[in-house]
Formats: C-alpha cells, structure tokens, sequence
C-alpha cells in the first residue's frame, strides 16, 4: 500500500476477528476466485489463524470445491440458515454468526464470504458487520456499469444506516480483474474516479483461473495458481490484515 490517507478512525471491530465479503450485484466478476484466494492465502500464511470461508451462493461454487481443504484451522461454511426460502440472505443470522464466533484461544479468525450475483445491498444489512466489502470488476463496459450501481447502492445502504451503526461503516475495497494490459486498468481508474472508495492492484486475465474449481488428485491446479498469484496474494491478504491503517471514507476513488 503507498502513501494511505491514515484511519481518521479504526472500524473498532478487530476484537471479533475480521469479516471480509466479495460481493457485486454483476455476475461472472471473480467473487468466488477471489474468496478462494484470500481464504486459501490467509490460511497458508497465517498459520496461527482460524480462517472460514462462508459460501452465500446456492450455487455453491467455492465451498463444494474448498471443502476438501477443510481441517481444524480453515472451516467451509455453506449453511441453510443462512439464506431465506426467496434466497435472500438471512441478516439476523449472519450477524449472529459473524459477532458470536470466537477465534480458538490465541489465534486470529477471519471470516471470509463468498456471495453470489443479483444480491441487492438494500436488502443485506450483515454488509454493515462486515470490516470490508471487496467488489471484483472486470474493465467490460457492462460490468462498469454494474459496478458503479452496485457501489452507489452501496452508499445508500451506509447513508441510511449509518447512525444505527455508531458510523462504523465497511471499507470499499474495487478489485479489477480480467485485466488484459495496464492501459486496460487505468482505463478502468479513469472510469471509476469519482467513486468514493478504494481500488486494489488489478489481476490480470491468465488461463490458469479456469481451473481453479477442479477437484485434482494432487490439487496441483491450485498450488499452480497459489504459486503464479504469489505477489497479488500477499497484496490482498496484507490488505485484509493491515485494514486498520486506511480511512474508512475516502473522498473519491485512491488507489492502494
Ligand atoms: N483473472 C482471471 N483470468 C481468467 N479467468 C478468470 C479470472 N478470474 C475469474 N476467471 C474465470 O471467470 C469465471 C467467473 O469467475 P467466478 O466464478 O469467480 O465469478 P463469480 O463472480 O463468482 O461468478 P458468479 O456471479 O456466477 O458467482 C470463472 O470461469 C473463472 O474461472
Ligand atoms: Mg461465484
């Protein structure tokens, strides 16, 4: 992270452990790439930590295919409770999860949800418990367009809510993924600068993705990924962990 505005105020949430969310209204963006890689990062680089990865989607995507990482430190969550009959999430019960799960005596928890396409954030307060919300995007212009509403009902939902909540809202956190060249990110920077919120180091496009939900005898395919994504990875769980150290309300779009 370079030159961060520093936290006016800290999210006061840390005693709980962390909660982290990759959520887009826009479907096909990465959110369950994206999980993927920061619960599979934070569990292999913080061994003394408690990771669980929450699966919102009834697709199911990530949790069937990390359930076969699960051991006593890294937990996969894909739970009925969660989601209202409609398939909306179910807010009381999330919230309970996220503020009553304590972290194993002496070790870090964080949680980390995966969500899928078409949530609206008007009708999913848990957004608000969670430390921060990572919204992937590609540089399509449809998925701009998405992006952008999806971030301005995000607002609504913190402006609205803001004073039940002591005015401790999530960190934004804009993730470019697919991304074919550097012009092609700041291209997206240029089109998103007026949002007030922060966007992350951009993931490029690479043929290895398309994999990565492969149950593999020797789950060679994930450590390929792990491998080549090395850097991004340290950057994203770094971001996670040091999350303290950024403002809460940036003015328009920093870059981190
Ligand atoms: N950087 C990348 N390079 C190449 N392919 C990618 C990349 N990121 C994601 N993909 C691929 O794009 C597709 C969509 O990714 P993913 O399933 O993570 O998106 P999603 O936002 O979770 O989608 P959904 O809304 O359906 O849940 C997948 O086939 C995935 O393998
Ligand atoms: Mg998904």
């Amino acid at each position: 992270m370079t030159d961060s505005p520093l936290a006016a105020q800290t999210t006061g949430r840390s005693r709980r452990g962390r909660t982290a969310i990759f959520a887009n209204a826009k479907g096909g963006v990465g959110k369950s790439t994206l999980a993927l890689m920061m619960s599979l990062g934070l569990a292999t680089r913080n061994p003394n930590s408690d990771v669980e990865l929450i699966d919102l989607d009834s697709q199911a995507t990530s949790s069937d295919s990390l359930k076969r990482f699960a051991n006593h430190r890294f937990t996969v969550m894909n739970d009925d409770n969660l989601f209202l009959a409609s398939g909306s999430p179910n807010n009381g019960n999330i919230i309970n999860h996220i503020e009553s799960e304590p972290a194993h005596k002496g070790s870090r928890k964080f949680i980390v949800f995966d969500s899928p396409a078409g949530n609206e954030p008007g009708r999913s307060s848990f957004l608000l418990h969670c430390d921060v919300i990572f919204v992937p995007t590609s540089v399509s212009d449809a998925d701009i367009f998405a992006t952008r509403k999806y971030l301005i009902s995000l607002q609504q939902l913190f402006q609205r809510q803001r004073k039940d909540y002591d005015n401790k809202i999530p960190l934004v956190i804009i993730l470019p993924n697919l991304v074919d060249s550097r012009a092609e990110f700041n291209e997206l920077r240029q089109a998103l600068d007026d949002c007030p919120a922060y966007i992350g180091q951009p993931l490029y496009y690479s043929p290895l993705f398309r994999k990565a939900f492969r149950a593999e005898d020797d789950d060679g395919n994930v450590r390929a990924l792990l491998r080549s994504n090395d850097t991004y990875i340290q950057w994203l769980t770094k971001t996670l962990t040091q999350l303290d150290q950024l403002n809460p309300n940036p003015e328009k779009l920093f870059q981190l």
